[in-house]
């Protein structure tokens, strides 16, 4: 091989290696993960393992921070609103129970892409109280327009301490 094709062959394999990079890094999920799959059954979410109902929504960690599950699913995020304290770390974990969605936090700089099979995982932070709202910005079926939901943002000393049966809506406030 003379160096002129070895030059073409090396530009074209980083042009094509950038491809992936730039796809993946605003999906949130680890290349490596996505590559070897995962054993997350986007069918049977509801039945058993960490996204079953009653353990969906914002849990305390012992220091301090929060840890939020959701589901994104045609044409609906669960839990519909959530609740967090405001200015500590959130850690997100979300996956999907059907097609790929992107949970947008509006007003905020947050995009979270959501796919079946995988867990999506994010560290937000919200410096003030208040409400946002929180749109899919993937398209994902005929409904999608109308995939929205709610994050309710309160100062930390008034964020109460959620039962696993408050965690999954914004009622406890
Ligand atoms: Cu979900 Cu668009």
């Amino acid at each position: 091989m003379n160096w002129r094709k070895l030059r073409t062959f090396l530009l074209t394999a980083l042009i094509l290696s950038l491809i992936p990079a730039t796809r993946y890094y605003q999906i949130d999920v680890p290349l490596l993960r996505f590559l070897k799959g995962s054993h997350l059954d986007p069918v049977t979410l509801h039945l058993s393992g960490e996204f079953v109902e009653s353990n969906l929504g914002t849990e305390q960690n012992p220091d301090g921070s929060v840890t939020v599950r959701m589901i994104a699913e045609q044409y609906l995020f669960i839990p519909h609103c959530i609740l967090v304290p405001a200015g500590v770390p959130v850690h997100l974990r979300i996956t999907s129970a059907d097609a790929v969605h992107s949970l947008v936090f509006n007003d905020t700089d947050y995009a979270v892409k959501v796919l079946p099979g995988t867990i999506s995982e994010a560290q937000l932070q919200f410096p003030r109280a208040g409400d946002y709202k929180t749109v899919c910005r993937e398209f994902c079926g005929a409904g999608h327009y109308a995939m929205r939901s709610a994050l309710k943002v309160v100062p930390r000393d008034q964020f109460p301490a959620l039962r696993p049966q408050e965690r999954g809506n914004c009622a406890a406030q």
